[in-house]
């Protein structure tokens, strides 16, 4: 079990130039949790996500990182304890898969402390643990767009850190390699005791997986909580603009969304 470290954002203003993008936002990540942050494009998940890493520096505000102010703090100080897999990240060229994944393990190395077998071990876990075992030795720009992604998790999942931000992990995965990641990151978090925050689009699987959603609009949050609690029909309609029905998703119990759109009314199917 690792230590449950404390992330939060007390009055965040984050932005790119003069452009505000978050906006005096306050969010306390809960410890030992998987959180979601759902939203529709371009309200400022990544920019959220980025500010909570130390990679952007807020306008106002801040971060907190165990009490201490995050971009205060040294990088390597941070990258032990937080682990950050960006949205569209790029990777060196020809850079093979075992290469990129072990660059996960750069925080834990120091000026004495170099390539370790523990090292070794960490990249072999998190290749197994993503499904790319038999990929290790293929330049990573060969790759699919899934099996690369799939790739990127496993470097993130290299550094071993308490607390680990994902945005959009599932992107470009099938419907069961999507299901997979999220069964592994609950697992790193039931059993590893881990703090995930996790940028999705796909609201049935968010609600699903996570113990604390975050629905955000316009840089600000419009409402968290735990998915019953967050999802309605009114939520999803103030944050996407968008009618739908939330039923009860049969296998888990938790919120499954059905979106109606103009070309479907309700009750099409009873007619037919
Ligand atoms: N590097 C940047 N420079 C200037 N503007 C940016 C930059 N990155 C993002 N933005 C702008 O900030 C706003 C929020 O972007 P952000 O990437 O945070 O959205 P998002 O919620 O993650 O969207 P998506 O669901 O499409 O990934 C957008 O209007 C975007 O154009
Ligand atoms: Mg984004």
């Amino acid at each position: 079990m690792s230590a449950n470290h404390q992330l939060l954002a007390a009055g965040l203003d984050l932005g790119y130039g003069d452009r505000r993008i978050v906006s005096a936002l306050d969010l306390t990540v809960p410890a030992g949790k998987l959180t979601v942050i759902v939203g529709a494009n371009a309200c400022g998940k990544s920019t959220l996500l980025r500010g909570l890493a130390r990679l952007l520096s807020p306008t106002r505000g801040a971060v907190y990182l165990d009490g201490k102010p995050i971009h205060q703090m040294p990088t390597r100080e941070v990258a032990t304890v937080l682990g950050v897999l960006p949205q569209s990240p790029i990777a060196p060229e020809a850079i093979t898969v075992t290469d990129l994944v072990g660059r996960g393990r750069y925080p834990h190395q120091g000026w004495f402390r170099r390539w370790t077998p523990e090292d070794d071990a960490a990249v072999a876990r998190a290749l197994a643990a993503t499904d790319t075992l038999d990929l290790a030795e293929r330049p990573v720009d060969e790759l699919s767009g899934g099996q690369r992604q799939r790739v990127w998790i496993a470097m993130a999942l290299a550094q071993e850190t308490d607390l680990l931000l994902l945005d959009e992990p599932t992107t470009f995965l099938d419907i069961n390699h999507q299901v997979e990641v999220l069964d592994l990151l609950t697992d790193l978090v039931r059993t590893g005791g881990r703090t995930m925050v996790v940028v999705l689009h796909d609201l049935n699987l968010a609600c699903r997986y996570a113990d604390h959603i975050v629905a955000m609009k316009a840089g600000t949050i419009v409402a968290e909580g735990r998915p019953v609690a967050v999802m309605t029909e009114k939520v999803v309609h103030d944050v996407f603009g968008m009618a739908s029905r939330i039923m009860v998703d049969p296998v888990s119990d938790t919120p499954m969304i059905v979106p109606i759109g103009r070309h479907h009314t309700e009750g099409a199917m009873a007619r037919a």
